[in-house]
């Protein structure tokens, strides 16, 4: 199906589904798969040949959870059908336990060690014959008293046969028990590890050595002894985190000499699911740019689901339409909220929107109760793991349940992204305004070449994530003319990057400003995939005023409240903009959330850097305390924070021309697109939106 409008809720325009008659209906045997988080670093054939005396073992961890619920496997090489290998694990109890293969048993050596969280432990063994020997010393935080250190030294059943060919796994086992493998990496463990080393006793020989700070932007670690036993990294563990060494001289780890060598990997990492395919369709080469939809149902009815997914124009589609407009989908944003959990409570990362927030009163959909149900589905950037530290990585590469044509965003018990985007796709098809359908995706790796073809370019309703290259596009294509509606809120907020080998993985690194769910550790703001710095845009220098003319201030999940149009929009050189709404008319009322100004909200400011010749021409006369201000919008001891405390919270609907020749639209609120498709189009919103895109049409483009 390809999607003309996906939301169906009361007062909203009518939903709009086209079958695709070129891709035939059919039934097929589906299946039910599950994925399978936890991240690791596997190591393939690292033991050299038999013969040695035996080895040392040496690394640095950090359990971010020691009671996990599960075992926990800080490495492991054991092997348990042949009683080889060892594992250092940390059992339910949080405490360190061995478990040796001897060649006719799997040993269990156990301590009274148990690591505190989040404090760093070095750890040293040695197998030599029936000897072990371990010794595992804490590492103080700074002034910190740290917990006693202890020695090992105990004789095994028999010797320990620790030199089997067997994969190396760090974070991780292939044994579920000290009898019982696993067919899979089992025991994941929640923590960082840095600086693993395995050497012949002495250390005449190194066999394998471990720098983690090398290939940083890949699923690489690298064997710096010289073996070459490089290992893979599978399911996008978090790296460019502080290590054992680290002492904060430098906070950049592309410019840092040590501190880096670290890994935090987590039980519920997940890359990409790896599902079998079951079903196939071709999409036509002449598919016209939007989102589409493969809508399942089962064959008793009983339930269905919409495979949403978006086909880029070409150069002859575009033609073939006649597209002049283009609407840049968010799918960035989408990514960062891909399967987001803030409904769950017992994370720290739960949603609190501002004062009045009843979690309770939320609208919970089916696609909300999937979500909930689909645990093994991955987290969003929203989220924290269950060992409490910030998700960095979002993944395309798993089905997410929220990116749906009709989705309603719980929270807030409306269309928001996508959902609310299709209410655009609707207008302009009602409007009968050629247009096509891009992404976030298409900007970053194609740039503003990709939207040199349009006169005009819009944006979703929160593009909260660029990365810099689809900023770049953006601001390359309004220094180049072209005419720019930027008809959302708390868009162009967070850096992301993502990058070119994996273009389905998404990084964002919260911290210091900005509304979030987590705020990670100093030292470690800086993007492990391309080396730049993360957090706010407008930290990097680059806030949204500037290029929009606005930038986030506030938000609230209570209702929206309209606009009220400025004096300055009576002046006659805007009489096109506001042709056919009376003059006293508050601009949206309504909306399916509430007032036109809602959810997240963006206000001008030109200390802040709006430009000069950017006129304010409607305003929201106030919102209700059910509003709060932005952090990065305070800096005194913050009072005065709520809806009728401050004028700081209200969004301003902004319109300059630019040095170019082209404009820019903006109008500050996630919920325009709410207002937009509001009793069918039949509204202020819809016809203020429409007279600009008409009037950006009429225009010729510059440039
Ligand atoms: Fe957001």
């Amino acid at each position: 199906m390809r999607v003309i409008q996906g939301v169906d809720v009361e007062h909203s325009p009518v939903k709009s589904l086209e079958e695709v008659t070129a891709i035939p209906r059919g039934t097929g045997k589906g299946r039910f798969q599950l994925a399978r988080p936890g991240s690791y670093a596997l190591v393939q054939d690292w033991a050299p040949p038999v013969g040695e005396d035996g080895v040392e073992v040496s690394l640095y961890f950090q359990p971010h959870l020691p009671q996990a619920g599960h075992l926990q496997a800080v490495m492991s090489t054991l092997d348990v059908q042949s009683k080889s290998g060892f594992a250092v694990i940390i059992n339910e109890n949080g405490v360190v336990d061995f478990w040796i293969g001897t060649g006719t048993t799997v040993d269990v050596v156990s301590t009274e060690f148990k690591p505190a969280q989040k404090r760093w432990v070095e750890m040293q063994l040695a197998f030599v014959g029936a000897q072990f020997t371990a010794s595992l010393c804490p590492i103080a935080q700074v002034a910190e008293k740290a917990i006693d250190s202890q020695q090992v030294d105990v004789e095994l059943s028999g010797r320990a046969h620790v030199l089997q060919p067997s994969p190396l796994l760090f974070a991780g086992s292939f044994a579920e028990t000290t009898t019982t493998p696993f067919p899979r990496v089992t025991n994941f463990f929640n923590g960082r590890i840095d600086s693993p080393t395995i050497k012949t006793i002495g250390g005449s020989r190194i066999l394998v050595q471990f720098d983690f700070s090398r290939n940083m932007s890949e699923d690489t670690i690298r064997d710096v002894s010289g073996g070459g036993h490089d290992g893979v990294l599978v399911n996008a563990p978090t790296r460019a985190v502080t290590g054992y060494n680290w002492d904060a001289t430098e906070a950049d780890w592309t410019k840092a000499t040590s501190g880096y060598g670290a890994i935090h990997f987590h039980d519920d990492d997940l890359d990409d699911a790896g599902w079998d395919t079951d079903v196939s369709i071709t999409i036509p080469n002449d598919a016209r740019s939007g989102v589409y939809c493969v809508e399942v149902t089962s064959t008793d009815g009983k339930t269905s689901d919409m495979v949403t997914f978006f086909v880029r124009p070409t150069k002859e589609t575009t033609a073939k339409v006649g597209a002049q407009v283009a609407l840049v989908l968010s799918t960035f944003t989408y990514l960062a909220y891909a399967n987001e959990q803030l409904a769950d409570t017992s994370r720290s990362s739960h949603i609190d929107v501002g004062p009045g927030f009843d979690m309770a009163s939320a609208l919970h959909t089916e696609d909300f109760h999937r979500m909930q149900r689909r645990r093994d589905l991955g987290l969003s950037n929203y989220d924290v793991h269950n060992d409490d530290s910030g998700v960095t990585f979002s993944s395309a590469k798993r089905p997410i349940l929220n990116i749906r044509p009709g989705y309603i965003m719980w929270a807030f018990s409306r269309p928001r992204e996508l959902s609310a985007e299709s209410m655009m796709i609707g207008f302009l098809e009602r409007e009968g305004i050629p247009y096509d359908i891009i992404t976030d995706h298409d900007l970053h790796t194609g740039g503003a070449a990709v939207l040199a073809p349009y006169n005009t370019v819009m944006t979703g309703c929160h593009p909260e994530y660029p990365s810099i290259e689809s900023y770049n596009a953006y601001e390359n294509y309004a220094k180049q003319g072209g005419n720019l509606m930027y008809l959302g809120g708390n868009g162009f907020y967070w850096v992301s990057a993502t990058d070119p080998a994996r273009p389905w993985r998404l990084e964002v690194r919260r911290g210091d400003q900005g509304v979030r769910s987590y705020t990670l550790p100093g030292g470690e703001r800086f993007m492990s995939l391309n080396g730049t710095q993360g957090g706010l845009w407008r930290t990097r220098g680059r806030s949204s005023h500037f290029l929009f003319g606005v930038a986030f201030c506030g938000e609230g999940a209570g209702p929206g409240v309209p606009f009220k149009r400025c004096d300055a929009s009576f002046d006659p050189q805007f009489k096109w903009m506001f042709d056919g709404i009376p003059d006293d008319e508050l601009i949206g009322e309504f909306g399916l959330g509430g007032g036109a100004s809602g959810d997240e909200i963006d206000s001008f400011d030109i200390a802040c850097g709006s430009p000069t010749n950017a006129v304010v021409v409607a305003t929201t006369p106030g919102h209700p305390d059910d509003f709060g201000i932005a952090p990065e919008c305070t800096g005194f001891p913050i009072i005065d924070t709520l809806g009728t405390q401050t004028r700081e919270i209200r969004s301003d609907i902004v319109y300059y021309e630019t040095n170019a020749g082209g404009a820019v639209f903006s109008v500050g609120s996630i919920n325009w697109y709410c207002s937009l498709g509001w009793d069918d189009y039949q509204n202020n919103v819809a016809k203020l939106t429409g007279n600009v895109i008409k009037e950006f049409l009429r225009r010729e483009k510059k440039g």
